[in-house]
């Protein structure tokens, strides 16, 4: 049974559709999204051999093509690029075909990049597969692929047509995966809804464990966070404003996965980034004191880091801040919690210049 068909969520002329039995049932919806069109499922090692066949089952005949990449973010480059559209090339996909995404966020945003280009854009379809997919990486149209220079550096936007959520899924996600994308639900709770936050600290056990969630648990946890995520999006789709929201946190842990050699995961970076960053928004006095403590309670519930890891001195962070993308000349913008579930700085952008001092200090004391 798909419980969610009959209510998708809308996104720049997409529909996300979340349910359990997507995977095995999606065929009827693909079919009316993207009627004869050739197919290519994209995918990484580890998850095509787990839903590929699933995937191409639905889709009917002609079969879909199945591309691998080989798992992990390593993958999500331009040599990838290039192999998986000169595939396609020698296979004639031509103007009437679509790619399927199916995977994490690696896959998302290098089929998407790969649906971006190829014979100028074709149709993707994002199949999320990783928590962090699922409510973020899938939703908001921003594909790419990373070079040495820094991540995502070359990309382009390009909206899915389409966005087949099976929360199921998360049933064989390892543990470790399932707090990397819990990170990006807290930062949804912290950033736009106090009820969300309360339901996620009640909820963080039974989501982190082997299995995944409980099907009504995942399917409210994934459905709740797209329709912050999307809200947010719709609102701004080119980051020029409130889109700038969703790097809460990601100032501060972009720094530290970038200096942890990205030995550290992107939710645990983000935590700790969290963490410091509701710490400098209270010391500008603009943010609620008590905010800091309510993170750390369920980002360690979670088994999530909240501290800044020691090796790190203030000033190596403060430094790789400034080389972040999302810097401008002068001082670091951040985007700042004012309390649960709303933003500070609504009247400038959302983006807050704070000083080296503040930012020092707010690093000290997160150690
Ligand atoms: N486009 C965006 O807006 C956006 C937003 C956030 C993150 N991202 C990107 O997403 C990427 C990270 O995505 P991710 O965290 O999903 O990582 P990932 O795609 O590398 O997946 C994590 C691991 O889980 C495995 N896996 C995936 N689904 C599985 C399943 N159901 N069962 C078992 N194993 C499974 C993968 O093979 C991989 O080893 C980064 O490159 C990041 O830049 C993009
Ligand atoms: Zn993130």
């Amino acid at each position: 049974m798909i419980s969610a068909a009959a209510s998708p969520i809308h996104l720049h002329g997409s529909r996300v559709l979340i349910g359990a039995g997507l995977l095995d049932e999606g065929g009827v919806e693909l079919r009316a999204t993207l009627h004869h069109r050739r197919l290519a499922i994209i995918s990484d090692s580890n998850v095509a051999p787990l839903y590929a066949a699933r995937l191409a089952a639905t889709c009917g005949t002609p079969s879909p093509t199945i591309l691998t990449i080989p798992a992990g973010e390593a993958s999500k480059t331009r040599e990838q690029w290039s192999r998986l559209t000169d595939e396609l090339l020698d296979l004639h996909f031509g103007r009437d075909s679509a790619i399927l995404a199916l995977g994490g966020g690696v896959v998302g945003d290098l089929a998407g990049f790969v649906a971006a280009t190829y014979l100028r854009g074709i149709p993707v379809v994002q199949l999320p597969t990783t928590l962090l997919a699922m409510i973020d990486a899938s939703i908001g149209g921003k594909t790419g692929v990373d070079t040495r220079a820094g991540k995502n550096l070359v990309g382009a936007f390009h909206h899915p047509v389409l966005v087949l959520v099976d929360p199921t899924l998360l049933g064989t996600l390892p543990v470790e995966q399932l707090r990397n994308g819990l990170a990006e639900a807290v930062k949804h709770a912290v950033i736009a809804s106090a009820p969300d936050f309360v339901w996620l600290a009640t909820n963080t056990d039974s989501i982190i464990r082997s299995g995944g969630p409980g099907a009504a648990l995942a399917d409210h946890l994934v459905r709740r966070n797209v329709q912050i995520k999307a809200d947010i999006v719709a609102r701004d789709e080119r980051e020029t404003g409130v889109r700038k929201i969703l790097n809460f946190g990601h100032t501060i842990g972009h720094a530290i996965e970038t200096l942890s050699g990205f030995a550290m995961l992107h939710g645990e970076s983000v935590a700790v980034g969290m963490v410091v960053e509701a710490r400098i928004a209270a010391r500008v006095g603009i943010g609620d004191p008590g905010l800091p403590e309510m993170l750390i309670e369920v980002l360690r519930q979670a088994g999530l880091p909240t501290v800044v890891p020691a090796a790190m001195s203030s000033d190596a962070i403060l430094e790789a801040t400034r080389s972040d993308k999302k810097a401008r000349e002068g001082l670091v913008e951040y985007a700042l919690p004012a309390k649960l579930g709303v933003m500070a700085g609504a009247d400038r952008g959302f983006g807050i210049p704070v000083s080296d001092a503040m930012v020092c200090a707010a690093l000290d004391n997160s150690r």
